[in-house]
């Protein structure tokens, strides 16, 4: 995700730039950096690892300088390191640019700019901005070189820019990743990614909009669009705290990150599909694609949320791919007595790349010397260096201990890799078509499932008091059965279990009465009447039905008591959707019932003990 900052005044700008990443290091914290203008030169420093190490490092430092950038990062291209730590410059060391986004056709522009002679320092994509802008800043003011430079980009940026040629200003944009501008007083601005790191300056902000330029100076400052139109803008009040802030607004992190997943889904996808050819390109698994022609087996190996992620995965590979896949808890992987096939890949799914099971689990494959991959959110984590390849999911920290977002965007992931596999076996290349066709609209989608979060809410207070709930689903909806439990035992404390909807009869039903919810994941694909048929067993019971169904489904109003209803889909695609009001349910439930959602008790985000 990362965070971007710029300061330009009367003041010192450095400790107003500290204190304003201090505010977004929740957005990243692989690294830190800071562009000023020492005796009118550019000098940047920068660190791997927390802010507190840029802190540190900055204290015996005394730099005067009225304007700068600073950077928090949350690596996407390039590992963490000083090296690759924003700010970025040029081949002169003149322009310095802080980026948040990706670059989709870096290396491509790399190509190009190295034919024209420019040196590259690092293995970010952001550094092609720098020297795009170096290249046209050679003939035209920094701002038309800003401008012409994004003409050649694509992909998603909220980026700052200062050169020591015009030092008295900065010029930001946006395309896909936020920015705003916050106006200290007449001739004082901030620039950054999120209000929170401006509220301690200002509470008058403009938030930029798709495809926007600010140009800042300390005379004053002009917003135009990045075709050169000029934009109207009037300043606004933000009435947030500081803690609200960061939360952008809500009430936690988590919520804050169900409501980011349609972001999620499009910062997954960003540059990774070609529809015209039915194509996925996932830079990640380049170097092993000969291999993975040639697999036969897969097995998938995750903990808690990522292990369910997991499950449906394994489904989405065997159907699309015919590869026999299974999926396991990296915490029981160890245990199998027999070896494993060589022909075998081993497959990690891990948000924070740092789960000790999973970890270890890749370490025992890679000593039978299998292929191993990763699905990792985190940057340069263990498990992303210790597997042989892998896909990032590009979605910026996850700062709730219950997973949300990141489930959603494993989905999404393995669905890109499961079609990459497909079509290297006998997939048309209409089916990957149509599936890409889909994936690209679930944004939308899951846009409509979240607009239903008040109802959502009212669904946990009529069920406020229940002691005990049942989930079920068949085939890819069980695995969702099952994670829309857990999320309920994590954070609300209340007892939850997930259930194959077909299992039912052999046991759980004996509980069922008036007093147990049953929420039951039934979206109209194959199993539909199978799974309706055992909530007719569940509500013969008394049984409380809460339907997770699909838009339009009128049958299943004869049965359920209380029904959220998601967009048509793909019956593959189901659990991406089918997944949300479940989140949404647990979250609402534990708001209700006073829980500490964001770090719910005896938990941790990331487990490093086995
Ligand atoms: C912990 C977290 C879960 C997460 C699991 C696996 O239990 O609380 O939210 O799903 O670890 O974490 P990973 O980082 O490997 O996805």
């Amino acid at each position: 995700m990362c965070g971007i900052i710029g300061y330009i005044g009367n003041k010192q700008a450095l400790p107003i730039i500290l204190e304003g990443l201090k505010r977004m290091e929740y957005r990243g914290y692989d690294s830190a950096g800071v562009a000023l203008f020492n005796q009118e030169k550019l000098e940047v420093i920068k660190k791997q690892g927390k802010f507190i190490n840029l802190q540190n490092e900055l204290k015996s430092r005394s730099i005067t300088s009225s304007s700068g950038l600073g950077h928090i990062r949350w690596a996407t291209h390039g590992e963490p390191s000083d090296l690759n730590a924003h700010p970025h410059t040029d081949c002169q060391n003149k322009i310095a640019v802080v980026h948040n986004g990706i670059i989709e056709n870096y290396q491509e522009l790399k190509r190009w700019l190295a034919s024209q002679g420019h040196q590259f320092k690092t293995k970010t994509d952001s550094e092609v901005i720098a020297h795009l802008i170096e290249e046209r800043n050679k003939t035209v003011p920094l701002e038309e070189a800003v401008r012409g430079a994004l003409n050649h980009v694509k992909g998603a940026y909220g980026l700052a820019v200062i050169s020591e040629k015009e030092p008295d200003k900065i010029v930001a944009a946006r395309l896909g990743s936020p920015v705003v501008l916050g106006i200290i007083s007449q001739g004082e601005y901030l620039i950054a990614s999120d209000v929170a790191a401006i509220l301690p300056f200002t509470r008058e902000v403009i938030f930029l909009e798709e495809s926007e330029m600010a140009i800042i100076t300390k005379q004053g400052y002009k917003i135009n669009k990045l075709n050169g139109a000029v934009s109207c803008h009037q300043p606004q009040q933000i009435e947030w705290d500081l803690d609200e802030a960061e939360k952008g607004g809500y009430d936690h992190f988590m919520l804050k990150e169900i409501m980011e997943e349609p972001e999620t889904i499009k910062a997954s996808l960003r540059g990774r599909v070609v529809l015209e050819e039915g194509g996925v390109k996932l830079g990640g698994l380049i170097d092993v694609l000969e291999q993975l022609k040639k697999i036969e087996r897969i097995y998938i190996v995750a903990c808690g949320t990522a292990h369910y992620a997991g499950r449906i995965g394994s489904y989405l590979i065997e159907n699309l791919t015919g590869i026999p896949t299974e999926v396991e808890y990296a915490s029981e992987f160890r245990y199998r007595e027999k070896p494993l096939d060589k022909k075998s890949v081993v497959l990690a799914i891990s948000q924070s790349g740092e789960t000790a099971d999973t970890l270890a689990a890749i370490r025992l494959a890679n000593q039978q010397d299998l292929l191993t991959l990763g699905i990792v959110n985190a940057v340069g984590s263990s498990i992303a260096r210790e597997t042989k390849a892998g896909v990032y999911n590009h979605i910026g920290p996850e700062i709730a201990v219950a997973s949300t977002k990141a489930f959603v965007s494993q989905l999404v992931v393995v669905t890109l890799i499961a079609i990459l596999l497909g079509r290297q076996r006998n997939m048309p290349k209409a089916k990957a078509q149509e599936i890409i066709k889909e994936l690209l609209k679930l944004p939308d989608k899951i846009e409509d499932v979240l607009n239903q979060k008040e109802k959502i809410e009212e669904i946990a207070k009529v069920y406020e008091s229940a002691n005990d709930f049942i989930f079920i689903g068949r085939k890819l909806s069980y695995p969702v059965a099952l994670e829309g439990a857990l999320k309920m035992k994590e954070i609300s404390y209340v007892h939850a279990e997930g259930y194959p909807a077909g299992e039912l009869k052999h046991g759980p039903l004996a509980l069922i009465d008036q007093t147990w919810p049953v929420v039951a994941v039934i979206p109209q694909d194959s199993v539909y009447d199978k799974t309706f048929s055992n909530l007719e067993e569940a509500k013969a019971r008394q049984g409380q039905i809460i339907a997770i169904a699909t838009a339009n489904d009128e049958e299943i109003k004869r049965i359920a008591d209380r029904i959220v209803y998601v967009p048509k889909t793909l019956e593959i695609l189901y659990p991406i959707l089918t997944v949300v009001p479940l989140q949404l349910l647990a979250y609402y439930l534990a708001k209700i019932k006073g829980r500490d959602i964001d770090q719910p008790r005896n938990l941790a985000k990331s487990v490093t003990v086995e």
